[in-house]
């Protein structure tokens, strides 16, 4: 595509960049001058969830952020306020397309404009050091290079609609149990040539404008105060200008942080920072240069996004308007990646399509946790196949229901909500689009305060679709009264464990209070109190807790046989399988690989009577797929995203190609990944393994993975002809055999002759796609650049690098390698 397509009003000549950066730089000097201790250490806590405070006697508007990455949640927890919902970040990263990627961040851009947005927290760039790790899905890669080049696109585009970006979470934040505290140990080699270097290239090639430090330790230190990390070596070596917010709540202690270079403390208004900040400095504790270095990132930030009077914005007509709907399906279907296609079971021929699986219906387009945003519609895989198939040609059985968990209340449910303060009078009143209620600071409505709150009221009517016994239930922590049909069927107090992560609360598991026999069509009342108690108290000024209900069970065996039924007499069989929010989410690791309830027996079940079933997996990391050379064909359409059935539609008919290729080694077993430990002990999680981490630790064996680093199929088939190298450069020529236009990802891999080091045997060192018609050739060029010959010596505490043979491989994927040459440096 065109880079410069729609960038109208972007400064790109750098003589004026400068210009403009003094002139920013000029007012901010000019702004800090003129505020006093006590205001500077204000303007460096959060005054909520999620904004700074305002100082008009500056000019400085009150900077804004939200999550992230998918989508822009805005400062409302609710399905209220809608936001697009992209395809995860693992689908992101399977396009291998670093300019696909920028224009998912200037959608994201516009969307954060529309919600008076500053500061978007994201990209998540940890990497997949495990398949437990609970926020996989929201990470890019097992591959630093990779991830380094996605997220550059993103933040470059994010940045190209003028909005910030946070790069998290710096640095080590690959899994989640005892996040808060766990104290990973990672030798230096392995901290600078894996978990460092996509925050490297993202500072050196995208200058994000902000960074969110981790809530984890690194070798002993908490990562909001770590000077090495921070001051040193991103702030020093790399010249990182913009600002250090603290992960929400990670910020604990006031000298610690802004010595270590943390420059915001969120969320507020209870922080480290603020009135505490200024004593210590009072105290001498701390310098007031220190609160000074931390005010100019802030009033920077400000700068670069329009919010300090008298500074240009450094976007000053944002980029052309992108259709939202059409780029989710766009990055969803050229994520998706085919892993196993048996004599052209796909694209599907004509005929009838036995489509099942819960997922089939009630998608899952995207991960749990602070992920999480609001689409306005969903394209489910049903809706998209019934829009993309001939009338009378897909049939649809749920087969198997993986979730079998209560959820907030939502089809048949008309809810609201009413405050009350402690005397029992009414406050106000709010609606609430499903059961859940999470007012997050002054989220609240009209008339009611957290001061003058003491209870919830969720009441309204139930209409269920299907009669049977229905479960009711609660989510959060606090006194609860639950009602249904005038009969109060639990009344009760819900604690927290002693270790419980704060944020249970918000992601804590759904508990069922009752089961009630209801009829279809018949509405009742329902209803559930909620009485705050202080000992429950959130961790932030807000209220959280959910009113979750389950409909009637059917029995498993029969799901099953319908299915299969349908199967039978089908041309061909398309199963979607799914995790469940409580497989992956954030605040919590994964114990296992395998896809919940009775979804594998369904695949088999359904195998065993269709030749032509095709298996589409909906899940965001990977499962283990027991029956996959038991079926015709394996899609990964990972977390994908509002229209993902719209983009599945699309590849399954052949419309589009299936463009992804794996971003992450595929496991068979957990028993075969690399790396399973993810539980700290005595506080530490040594990082052992060094360098061997994803295909660097399956490239040792003796496991074979079930598919490889970089594998995906496309609907063509490609012949690579000439590999030849120049300074800093390879250039790969290959042709499009196949019958119909396509695009390739070519991947570069360089493996060293005798090594010297200890090294891996291969690493990935550059890619690049190209697009071809049937017969037509073209060539690839990718960027070899010095740092793929070099690793970090620890005793000199440097890039060095390592002179020798090397072998350059060009590759469909790490286990398909077509052309080789030597390159002596
Ligand atoms: C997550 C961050 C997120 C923040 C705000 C934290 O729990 O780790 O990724 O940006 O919450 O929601």
């Amino acid at each position: 595509m065109n880079e410069d397509a729609g960038r109208e009003g972007i400064v790109n000549n750098e003589d004026a960049v400068r210009d403009e950066d003094a002139v920013r730089e000029a007012a901010v000097e000019a702004a800090l001058a003129r505020l006093d201790l006590d205001t500077k250490a204000r303007l460096l806590g959060g005054q909520d969830m999620w904004s700074l405070p305002a100082l008009p006697e500056i000019g400085l508007a009150s900077l804004v952020m939200s999550d992230g990455p998918i989508g822009v949640r805005g400062v409302r927890w609710t399905a209220d306020d809608p936001s697009v919902a992209l395809p995860s970040p693992t689908a992101l990263a399977a396009t291998w397309d670093p300019a696909l990627a920028r224009r998912a961040g200037r959608l994201l851009a516009q969307e954060a404009r529309r919600k008076g947005v500053h500061v978007l927290l994201a990209p998540t760039v940890n990497l997949h050091r495990t398949p437990l790790g609970g926020r996989h899905f929201e990470a890019y890669s097992e591959d630093p290079l990779l991830t380094g080049a996605i997220g550059t696109g993103y933040v470059q585009g994010v940045q190209d609609g003028g909005v910030g970006t946070t790069v998290k979470h710096f640095v080590a934040n690959d899994a989640e149990t005892d996040r808060f505290t766990v104290d990973n140990r990672i030798a230096p080699r392995p901290l600078r040539e894996l978990y460092l270097a996509p925050f490297e290239a993202i500072v050196r090639n995208a200058r994000p404008w902000g960074i969110m430090t981790a809530y984890n330790q690194v070798n002993g230190v908490t990562m909001t105060e770590h000077h090495h990390l921070v001051n040193e070596v991103l702030r020093g070596e790399w010249g990182f200008d913009g600002f250090n917010v603290s992960d929400w709540m990670a910020a604990r202690s006031t000298t610690g942080d802004i010595l270590g270079g943390l420059d915001v403390a969120m969320p507020g208004p209870v922080t480290v920072y603020g009135e505490a900040l200024a004593a210590a400095v009072r105290a001498g504790e701390v310098g007031e240069s220190a609160v000074d270095t931390a005010v100019r990132n802030v009033l920077r930030l400000a700068a670069r996004v329009g919010a300090l009077e008298g500074a240009p914005p450094v976007v000053a007509e944002p980029p052309a308007a992108l259709d939202g709907d059409a780029l989710a399906r766009e990055i969803a279907r050229r994520g998706f990646v085919l892993v196993r296609n048996e004599n052209a079971a796909l694209p599907l021929r004509a005929g009838t399509v036995a489509l099942s699986g819960a997922a089939a219906r009630d998608a899952r387009v995207l991960g749990g946790g602070s992920a999480q945003v609001f689409p306005e519609h969903v394209v489910s895989p049903l809706d998209g196949l019934t829009a993309a198939l001939p009338a009378g040609s897909l049939s649809y059985t749920v087969g198997a229901d993986p979730s079998g968990e209560l959820a907030p209340a939502d089809q048949g449910f008309t809810l609201r909500a009413r405050c009350r303060d402690a005397a029992g009078r009414l406050l106000g009143e709010g609606s609430l689009p499903n059961g859940q209620v999470q007012w997050i600071g002054d989220d609240l409505p009209a008339g009611v305060s957290h001061e003058n709150l003491a209870s919830i009221e969720v009441v309204g009517t139930f209409t269920p679709r299907e009669s049977g016994e229905h479960s009711f239930g609660t989510r959060g922590l606090g006194a609860f009264t639950l009602a249904v049909a005038g009969t109060t069927v639990f009344d009760g107090v819900q604690t927290m464990g002693p270790e419980t992560d704060p944020f249970e609360a918000f992601f804590g598991s759904p508990v069922e209070r009752a089961r009630v026999t209801l009829t279809g069509g018949e509405t009742v009342e329902v209803s559930l109190l909620h009485t705050l108690d202080k000992e429950f108290a959130a961790p932030l000024p807000a209220v959280m807790f959910s009113f979750v209900h389950l409909g009637p069970r059917r029995d498993p065996d029969e799901l099953i046989t319908e299915a299969v039924e349908a199967a039978r007499t089908a041309d061909t069989a398309v199963v979607v399988v799914a995790t469940t929010e409580r497989v992956e989410s954030e605040g919590f690791d994964r114990e296992d690989l395998a896809l919940p309830g009775r979804q594998d027996e369904l695949v088999r079940a359904v195998a065993a009577v269709n030749p032509n079933t095709v298996v589409v997996v909906n899940a965001g990391s990977p499962v283990a797929l027991p029956w996959r050379e038991d079926v015709a064909a394996v899609l990964l359409s990972w977390f994908p995203g509002q229209e993902g059935g719209a983009a599945l539609a699309d590849v399954l008919t052949g419309a589009e190609e299936p463009g992804g290729r794996l971003p992450t080694t595929w496991p068979g077993t957990l028993a075969d990944a690399p790396v399973t430990d993810v539980t700290p002990v005595e506080g530490q999680l040594a990082y052992e393994e060094g360098l061997f981490i994803g295909y660097r630790a399956w490239d040792r064996g003796p496991a074979v993975p079930a598919y490889a680093f970089g594998h995906g199929l496309g609907y063509t088939t490609w012949s690579y002809e000439e590999l030849s190298t120049g300074p800093g450069t390879a250039t790969v020529r290959l042709t499009n055999t196949g019958g119909r236009a396509g695009r390739e990802t070519v991947q570069l891999y360089l493996a060293p002759a005798d090594d010297p080091v200890e090294r891996p045997a291969r690493w990935l060192a550059g890619f690049a796609s190209v697009e071809a018609g049937p017969g037509e050739t073209v060539e690839a060029e990718i960027a070899l650049p010095r740092r793929a010959f070099e690793i970090w010596d620890e005793e000199k505490n440097d890039w060095t690098l390592v002179p020798g043979t090397y072998e350059v491989v060009a590759a469909h994927s790490l286990a398909d390698a077509r052309l080789s040459t030597t390159l002596e440096v």
